[in-house]
């Protein structure tokens, strides 16, 4: 199945085969002239965002897609009106797709459960972030295609839901993925769950990817470890991290003032503008999609 043609709310059950053929199509972008003229999306953000909602906004505007803005204070819900009458309403004005970030586990599915419509999960409580994750194995993917990458996660793994997505993709993709220890028990809980290695701070190094992870403090977490540092890295070690980046919590301000020559941060935030373009296109190119326009667009 071609991934976004439907939607996309995870990364489970998305096979490797599926991976490998929008990594080509992601290859292929830059040759396509495609436009999407009388296409109407929702971004609907709930929590706030930089980098998801932007590259959504604009890759959608490069396609002719038109947008409109749901911002949570100015909507009904503000007065009592619950999000399942909210978004019914919403879709009797007939938009062909949401894209939907908010901030508690579930809720981009339940939406597209009662509008029908294809929803884009662009972040679900602690769940999942699908399109970043594609993004993130889409960068090293483009590193080196048969290359079997061994990452390791740095930082608050048991709240994030970056993490979660990637775990699914970097297994489907037989990337070996590990937890540095913090020494928490919330932590050796989730690395059982996922079926993953601890490993020691001190033996990040032997990793080829560093992915660092911000600190979920709207979902509870502490900074309770000192951030990741030069000497957390080895002089090949890449460094990830999905933005945003607190400085001196998830990273050093000695690492974040450095133009450290391995991190792909930049390259990931670039990479997303191409991720959700492909998620766009494949979504409104589907035959199921222009059913729901009428073909009339
Ligand atoms: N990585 C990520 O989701 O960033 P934003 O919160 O800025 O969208």
């Amino acid at each position: 199945m071609t991934i976004g043609s439907s939607g996309l709310i995870s990364t489970q059950n998305i096979s490797k085969h599926d991976i490998l053929f929008f990594f080509n199509q992601i290859s292929k972008q830059g040759s396509q002239k495609l436009t999407f003229q009388n296409a109407v999306g929702v971004l609907a953000f709930f929590e706030p965002s930089t980098r998801t909602r932007v590259s959504f906004e604009a890759a959608g505007l490069s396609l002719g897609i038109r947008w409109i803005h749901l911002s949570p204070e100015q909507l009904s819900l503000k007065k009592g009106e619950t999000l399942k009458d909210t978004f019914q309403t919403l879709a009797l004005y007939q938009p062909d797709f949401l894209v939907i970030r908010h901030g508690i586990t579930g809720v981009p599915h339940q939406i597209q459960e009662w509008t029908k419509l294809p929803v884009i999960s662009a972040g679900d409580g602690i769940n999942e972030h699908p399109t970043q994750a594609l993004l993130d194995a889409f960068t090293l993917y483009e590193r080196s295609a048969s290359k079997k990458w061994r990452i390791s996660f740095f930082g608050d793994v048991v709240r994030s839901r970056v993490a979660r997505s990637n775990i699914h993709l970097f297994k489907t993709l037989g990337w070996p993925v590990s937890i540095c220890d913090d020494g928490s028990a919330e932590t050796k809980v989730f690395a059982e769950a996922f079926d993953l290695k601890l490993i020691a701070r001190k033996n990040l190094k032997t990793s080829d990817v560093v992915y660092a992870l911000r600190v979920q403090k709207e979902r509870g977490s502490v900074v309770d470890q000192a951030p990741l540092n030069f000497s957390d890295l080895g002089t090949k070690t890449l460094l990830m991290h999905p933005g945003p980046v607190i400085h001196g919590e998830d990273l050093s301000h000695e690492l974040c003032d450095f133009d450290l020559p391995q991190s792909l941060i930049h390259r990931q935030v670039a990479n997303g503008l191409k991720i959700r373009r492909q998620i766009l296109i494949n979504l409104l190119s589907d035959s199921t999609s222009k059913k729901h326009r009428g073909g009339s667009r």
